[in-house]
């Protein structure tokens, strides 16, 4: 297993090109799983969730290869619509492959994700809006089996807005008969882009990009070519990232409109921030002014960067500030690791009070993705050394992220380890 070792107090310069999305990617690979053929995805990432989630295509007899960020897909021999729980326990969004399975072929046996590791995260509402199309859904030794002769269009009110729910009914009302109307249904970049890439492959959607999806089923979809559209919490990352250390940074191959929320926090903050319509550039040379946010769905400031938000706001020097989190309301796994940096940081309920610190290196643990980026960018910060042992957490959604952050100034190791 691999740990990073990073050296704090270098300032970030320099040019980082933003990678495919990972949520974009999950989303629109189990799409191919929709109409027999050949895809090609560009702009996909080198990640191991896309990793397992071609493992888990290919389990089902898609044959998935990635060639530089050109991943091709090829879904012409499906020969299982069952996702096992060795896949599904990796990674939650293989979740996604319920729809559009049941939808193609009337059938599909998913393993329940399971929690995770900042709580329950429960799949009720993927499976009552599967209802309300027709399905019929039983739960078995951990499997939900979903059966349907064929699906049937209908109305579903999301009773919480949920990306993974809506990409999930998305793709089971497309092929199902007749028209569905999905309300509440989540706006996120990744939602739109995999709506986007369904009307490419002949479904009838509208209303896209809004909160009410209007699908007219039909009997058939094509394969297409698709461009995974850019990351938008890694793009955001590194945007802290460089802000935290005052440097100067500019980002490439981005989508400045999907970061509008978190853009207008960094401003607050002190920072002076340019875009162009695919780059985004960042200059800092102070401390930041203290300033609170409250996690939201898009277009507010995503959950996934709450925690690196928090290491930035270890660095103010004047006052404390506050972050509300209300999509998952327990999401500070990362706030313990982060004390034994020496932050300063106190939760009440769903609220954590950050209080400015002067962070020193240790030795830390990843818990989960987004709380191990914090810690990476916490010792970006930190005088001295930092470990960051159980980096594969860093593995499933940033990209290179040692080579990225050094090829700007930082000093990062991966040293592989035995121990942990
Ligand atoms: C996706 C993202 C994840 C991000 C999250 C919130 C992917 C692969 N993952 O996860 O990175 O943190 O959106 O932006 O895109 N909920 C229910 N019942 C359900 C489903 C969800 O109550 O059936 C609740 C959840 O507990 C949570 C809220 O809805 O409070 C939003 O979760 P959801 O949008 O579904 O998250 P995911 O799709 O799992």
């Amino acid at each position: 297993m691999d740990k990073l070792v990073i050296e704090g107090g270098h300032r970030l310069k320099g040019t980082i090109p933003i990678s495919g999305s990972k949520n974009g990617s999950l989303a629109i690979m189990p799409a191919t799983l929709l109409a027999s053929g050949v895809y090609t995805l560009h702009n996909t990432p080198n990640l191991r969730d896309v990793w397992t989630m071609s493992r888990l295509l290919g389990s089902m007899g898609v044959h998935c290869d990635l060639n530089g960020d050109d991943l091709f897909i090829d879904s012409s021999n499906i020969t299982s619509q069952e996702a096992p729980y060795e896949l599904v326990k990796k990674m939650r969004a293989s979740f996604y492959v319920l729809g559009p399975l049941l939808s193609r072929y009337g059938y599909a046996k998913v393993s329940l994700p399971g929690g995770c590791a900042w709580g329950p995260r429960p799949v009720d509402l993927h499976l009552k809006g599967l209802e309300k199309l027709g399905a019929k859904i039983e739960l078995d030794n951990g499997y939900v089996i979903a059966k349907a002769d064929r699906l049937h269009g209908a109305r579903f009110h999301f009773d919480v807005s949920s990306v993974g729910a809506t990409g999930n009914l998305l793709m089971a009302a497309v092929l199902a008969k007749g028209n569905t109307i999905l309300t509440n249904a989540a706006t996120e970049p990744e939602i739109t882009a995999l709506a986007r890439m369904l009307v490419k492959m002949g479904a009838k959607i509208e209303n896209i990009g809004t909160n009410q999806l209007e699908i007219e089923g039909v009997d058939e979809l094509k394969p297409v070519d698709e461009t995974t559209i850019p990351d938008r919490i890694e793009a955001a990352t590194y945007l802290i990232a460089g802000a935290m250390t005052k440097g100067k940074i500019e980002l490439t191959n981005t989508n400045p409109y999907h970061l509008s929320a978190i853009i207008a926090k960094l401003e607050e903050t002190g920072c002076q921030i340019d875009v162009n319509s695919s780059n985004i550039s960042l200059e800092m040379d102070q401390a930041p002014i203290p300033v609170d946010i409250t996690t939201n769905i898009y277009p507010g400031i995503p959950t996934d960067i709450q925690a690196q938000w928090m290491s930035y706001m270890l660095c103010s020097e004047n006052g404390s500030s506050k972050i509300t989190e209300t999509i998952y309301t327990d999401r500070f796994k990362h706030v313990p690791e982060l004390a034994r940096l020496g932050a300063q940081i106190e939760i009440l309920d769903s609220t954590a009070i950050i209080n400015g610190s002067s962070l020193k290196g240790a030795t830390v643990m990843s818990s989960d993705l987004r709380a191990s980026a914090s810690l990476v960018l916490s010792a970006l910060v930190a005088s001295g050394k930092t470990e960051v042992l159980r980096v594969y957490h860093l593995d499933r959604g940033y990209q290179g992220i040692e080579m990225k952050l050094n090829a700007v100034g930082a000093n990062i190791k991966r040293v592989k380890t035995d121990t942990i």
